[in-house]
């Protein structure tokens, strides 16, 4: 699939991106994470979450006591769409036809891993999985079912905790994103 995926021309974002950024990790995980699409750093290494989100990413699965060699992580949409600002490649997000256009991938990676809890980082994951109505904001940390899929949380993107404008704001917003993170470690252990 990774090989498939790397000549993928189901929509444009192939022409501007270094590489296609596939999901990677346990075999068989027991629980996913999707994030949104790969950052400047994940384009160049080719790898998701290695850039600065990764790093919030890896503390806060730390702090909630989930091993992220046991886990498996993936994006909704795997080129990363950017803009030049001067030097600088600067994020775009991706809109409904690329989000629609990269979902055959994620649902063969939740098919070929079979993950019992799908961890959905941010409004362009949930986009994906749940439709443009699902808000974050008001359903964070809820446990939710859907016919096909496994069973689902939806939690901020750890971009979201970096852009806190302050270090309180910054660390309030981890704190609440360590505990969503920990209903997901509470439920494996069940
Ligand atoms: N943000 C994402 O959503 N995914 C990555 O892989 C990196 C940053």
């Amino acid at each position: 699939m990774r090989a498939a995926a790397a000549s993928c021309r189901a929509c444009d974002l192939y022409k501007s991106a270094t590489q296609t950024v596939f999901g990677e990790g346990a075999e068989h995980a027991r629980v996913m994470f999707v994030g949104e699409q790969p950052g400047d750093r994940e384009d160049r290494e080719g790898k998701p979450f290695v850039g600065p989100a990764g790093r919030v990413l890896d503390d806060a699965l730390e702090a909630a006591g989930i091993d992220r060699s046991q886990v498996y992580i993936t994006n909704a949409v795997k080129h990363f769409k950017w803009k030049p600002q001067g030097k600088r490649r600067l994020h775009q997000k991706p809109n409904a036809a690329e989000i629609d256009a990269c979902r055959p991938w994620l649902d063969a990676e939740i098919a070929a891993v079979k993950p019992e809890i799908l961890v959905l980082l941010g409004a362009t994951a949930a986009q994906a999985l749940l439709g443009r109505d699902f808000r974050v904001t008001l359903q964070r940390g809820q446990s939710i079912e859907r016919p096909g899929l496994p069973l689902m949380l939806a939690t901020v993107h750890p971009s979201s905790i970096l852009r806190a404008p302050d270090n309180q704001t910054r660390e309030l917003a981890m704190r609440a994103f360590v505990q969503d993170l920990t209903r997901v470690a509470q439920r494996l252990r069940r």
